[in-house]
């Protein structure tokens, strides 16, 4: 499979008041880089301002979410503190004040199951895969995950999916809370009807509500968020890290003796 253009790996499609945006790098199961982030800021950023965008839908194309952050890139250009792209997208979503709903299809790892946290209403596939390999990379939890997972879904299995690595499917997500249901069929489709309908509410009323519904734990969340980020940055560039990243790219099991 070819490579996509860069600036094509997010799609964006109006339908109503709807914004939908896409990650679209098929080849790569849609793994994100730099660039990337950068363009889902972009978006974001307009669609915060823009008056006639009630809510935002976030999937992907060619039937994966996303395979998390790109591991070269990790590599390559790593995150090294406040102004690195993939944690502002993630305060992004954390400070978004429209709704955020979204789609997910095939594989949906790291960081396209930590966003999750910070998005509204989550529907999966029921055969998605889920996975935070964030041990299993020689990293650490992100997103002040090591926080919310374990108030969604209690520390035992929080603990289980983080420490462990555990893949887990969408009815299983649902299951946990991690999203609101999974679904047989078209879920872009079916997030697509929620989306229209949170965008014929009242708009003033559902971003109050949602500001009442996150305000409470914002600053724990934020406070959190750069706590793991400095272990993350830590880890990344650790030998722990170098040697499962490799393992990775060469198809064989990360030695950690
Ligand atoms: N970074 C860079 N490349 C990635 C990637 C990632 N996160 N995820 C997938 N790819 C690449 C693969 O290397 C492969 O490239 P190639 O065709 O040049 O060999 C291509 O995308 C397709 O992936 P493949 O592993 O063959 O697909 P799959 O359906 O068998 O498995 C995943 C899909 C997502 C389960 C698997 O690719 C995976 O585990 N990826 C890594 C996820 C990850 O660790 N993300 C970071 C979390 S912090």
């Amino acid at each position: 499979m070819s490579e996509t253009p860069v600036h094509e790996r997010i799609l964006s499609e109006r339908h109503g008041a709807v914004l939908a945006l896409r990650f679209n790098r098929p080849e790569k199961k849609n793994a994100l880089t730099v660039n990337m982030y950068e363009l889902m800021l972009a978006q974001l950023a307009a669609a915060a301002a823009d008056d006639s965008i009630r809510v935002v839908l976030i999937g992907g194309a060619g039937g994966s979410f996303t395979a998390g952050n790109d591991l070269m890139d990790f590599m390559g250009q790593p995150p090294t503190g406040t102004d690195s792209a993939v944690f502002r997208l993630l305060l992004a979503l954390l400070d978004f004040d429209k709704p955020v709903v979204t789609a997910v299809e095939g594989p949906a790892v790291g960081i396209g199951v930590t966003m999750l946290l910070h998005t509204d209403l989550n529907y999966a596939k029921a055969d998605a895969k889920f996975q935070m390999p964030f041990v299993s990379l020689g990293l650490c939890p992100e997103a002040a995950s090591s926080l919310l997972l374990p108030q969604i879904m209690g520390f035992a299995k929080a603990s289980e999916l983080l420490l462990l690595s555990e893949r887990f499917n969408g009815t299983e997500a649902a299951k946990y809370g991690l999203v609101n249901e999974a679904i047989e069929g078209d879920v872009f489709a079916h997030a697509l009807a929620k989306a229209q309908r949170l965008a014929e509410m009242a708009p003033q009323s559902v971003r109050a509500s949602k500001k009442l519904i996150r305000d409470p734990v914002r600053e724990k969340v934020r406070e959190t968020f750069w706590t793991e980020g400095a272990v993350f940055i830590e880890r990344l560039g650790s030998a722990e890290a170098a040697e499962a990243f490799q393992a990775f790219f060469e198809k064989r099991k990360p030695n950690f003796k």
